[in-house]
C-alpha cells in the first residue's frame, strides 16, 4: 500500500471493516422488500460503496454519479454541478446516496434537491464520515459511519490531489512542514 510521512493513521482497516459491516446489516434490515438503487458519488465513495454493497443481503442496483464543486472563494457560495448522471429514471424507486464524507453539506444538499425532482419513492443518505464542525448547510444523514474532527483526511477512497485513495485505512493528511 502507498503511504508516506504525511499520513497519520486515524481509522484502521479493521475498524473500517467492522463499521461497514454494521452499516450494511442495518441497511439490509431497513430496505428489505423495497426496490433499491444504491448511488455512489464519484470518485471518493467508490471504495466504501463497493465494500458496503457486498455486505448488503438484498436485491439492489448500483449506479454512480459525478459532481464537481466550483471553487469556494471567501465570498462565493460553493456551487455544485452534476458532471455524470445516472443511467436510469428514478420514479418510484428507493434511492440510497452513498458519500465518502459530508463536510460543508453543500454536495449532499445539491444532490437531494436534484433527485427530489425525479420523484423517487424515497431518498436516504449514507456517509462513511461526517465533519460536523464544517457544516454550512444542514442535511439529513440517515446512516453515518464515523463522526470526525476538522482534519483533512485521506485513504479508503478519499484523496489529496488525486493520491492516497488506495490506502486501506483513513489517515490525517499533514502537509510538509516548512522548516
Ligand atoms: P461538501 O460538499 O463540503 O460536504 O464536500 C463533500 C466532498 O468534499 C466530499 O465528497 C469529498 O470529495 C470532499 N472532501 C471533504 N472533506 C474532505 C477530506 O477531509 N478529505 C478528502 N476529501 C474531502
Ligand atoms: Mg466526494
Amino acid at each position: 500500500m502507498y503511504s508516506d510521512e504525511h499520513v497519520q493513521m486515524l481509522i484502521s482497516e479493521t475498524q473500517l471493516k467492522t463499521r461497514v459491516q454494521e452499516m450494511a446489516q442495518k441497511l439490509t434490515e431497513d430496505f428489505r422488500g423495497r426496490e433499491l438503487v444504491v448511488v455512489a458519488v464519484l470518485k471518493g465513495a467508490l471504495v466504501f460503496c463497493s465494500d458496503l454493497i457486498r455486505h448488503m443481503d438484498l436485491p439492489l442496483e448500483m449506479e454512480v454519479l459525478g459532481v464537481s464543486s466550483y471553487p469556494r472563494g471567501a465570498e462565493t457560495t460553493g456551487e455544485v454541478r452534476l458532471t455524470f448522471d445516472l443511467t436510469q429514471p428514478l420514479g418510484g424507486k428507493h434511492l440510497l446516496l452513498v458519500e465518502d464524507i459530508v463536510d460543508t453539506g453543500l454536495t449532499v444538499d445539491f444532490l437531494i434537491q436534484t433527485f427530489e425532482a425525479r420523484k423517487p419513492a424515497s431518498i436516504n443518505i449514507c456517509a462513511l464520515l461526517h465533519k460536523p464542525s464544517r457544516t454550512r448547510v444542514h442535511v439529513p444523514i440517515d446512516y453515518t459511519g464515523f463522526t470526525v474532527e476538522d482534519h483533512f483526511l485521506v485513504g479508503y477512497g478519499l484523496d489529496h490531489g488525486g493520491r492516497y485513495r488506495n490506502l486501506p485505512f483513513i489517515g490525517i493528511f499533514n502537509p510538509a512542514q516548512v522548516p
